[in-house]
């Protein structure tokens, strides 16, 4: 049966919002509605009554309210980092899927132990990652074995903020981590798409502002990953504060090489010449469109569910491993100091 007709016959789930009335939250609500029914919303933020009365939706304060009130398949999770795990837990712990915002989880044990909860209960937690479903990074990995062996790669992403951070991004306790867990997710998250784990990753943890590294929250991540096996090496900058906002990845094969920006994608022979191109002019919500219907479409579906937690158990493990040697090198420099 063709997908639309099948995508026709199914009963649309019904979708609780976690976390609704924020930034990420706000930006779903209208793409959510086009494939579910919104049965309502979590959030303790003062102007969740209102917004939810405006989409015609019931407002719960609290999980625990929702979880008693209302019937729902799946929830859309949107809060800030602190609050992933325990909200995922308790949507599992009463048998509903997750659908969540990054990151997977914050650390390699508490990635796994999502999974355990998950598996145990038979449900599906995938993770919002934008850059999957954008037909650009999609031409990317379709293209890379054209360019051969790949031996170096370079991303740069840049956001050009004027102020500093602030709100939950700016505590420690509630972010967890600075740009390499918030922006670097999706970086990680693309190149764990590409290529295996990089065994070896050395990083520059960098800071604009005085306050974010008293709090250890980098403001700028540089890091070198190396593949000592297969001679591949890559680097990566990851910013708040440029005097840009910029992203591009470029990777060089041993025939030739792909360059990957916002809206467009080269796959170059070797020395330059363009051999193939994807342009793709957006808007970015048709990226989003795809990514929640197709997540939707994939609640009961065990293999791609399986295919998905081991691509973000590879992705938190990177980054985790990146923070523990961090933490590793401070305190032994703190040792030499004392
Ligand atoms: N994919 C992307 O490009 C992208 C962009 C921005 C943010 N994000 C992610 O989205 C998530 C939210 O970020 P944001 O910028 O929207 O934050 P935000 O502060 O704008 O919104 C968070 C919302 O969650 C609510 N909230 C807090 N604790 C809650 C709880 N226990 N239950 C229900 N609601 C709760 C807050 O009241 C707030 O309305 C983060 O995981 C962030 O990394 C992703």
């Amino acid at each position: 049966m063709p997908e639309d007709e099948w995508k026709n016959e199914r009963p649309r789930p019904r979708v609780l919002v976690v976390g609704f009335v924020g930034h990420q939250g706000k930006e779903y609500l209208p793409i959510v509605r086009e494939n579910a029914d919104i049965v309502g919303g979590v959030d303790p933020a003062p102007a969740a009554p209102t917004l939810a009365a405006e989409w015609g939706f019931p407002h719960y304060e609290l999980l625990g309210e929702a979880l008693e009130k209302a019937d729902f398949d799946a929830a859309l999770v949107t809060v800030p980092h602190s609050e992933h795990f325990p909200v995922c837990a308790k949507l599992l712990a009463h048998g509903r899927h997750v659908i969540k915002e990054k990151p997977f989880a914050v650390t390699e044990q508490e990635a796994r132990h999502l999974m355990h909860l998950a598996q145990r209960a038979d449900r599906s937690v995938y993770t919002l990652l934008q850059r999957n479903f954008n037909p650009v990074f999609q031409f990317a990995q379709e293209n890379l074995a054209r360019i051969g062996d790949a031996y170096w790669f370079s991303y740069d992403y840049h956001f050009n903020l004027a102020d500093p951070t602030t709100g939950w991004r700016a505590s420690r306790e509630q972010a967890m981590g600075g740009v390499l867990l918030d922006m670097g997710y999706h970086l990680i998250d693309v190149l764990s798409g590409m290529f295996p784990e990089p065994p070896r990753v050395h990083s520059a943890f960098v800071h604009h502002y005085q306050e974010m590294r008293e709090r250890r929250l980098e403001d700028l991540v540089s890091l070198m990953c190396s593949y000592p096996a297969t001679g591949l090496a890559g680097s990566l900058r990851i910013s708040r504060h440029n005097y840009e906002k910029i992203e591009h990845l470029c990777v060089l094969g041993t025939k030739g090489a792909l360059s990957v920006g916002p809206g467009v994608a080269v796959l170059h022979s070797t020395g330059g010449p363009p051999l193939e191109r994807c342009v793709w002019k957006g808007p970015k919500s048709d990226a989003v469109r795809s990514m929640i219907a197709h997540h939707l479409g994939h609640l009961e579906d065990r293999y791609y569910r399986q295919d998905h937690f081991q691509r973000q158990l590879a992705t938190v493990r990177v980054i985790d491993g990146i923070y523990r040697d961090r933490l590793r090198e401070q305190d032994e420099l703190a040792e030499q100091c004392a």
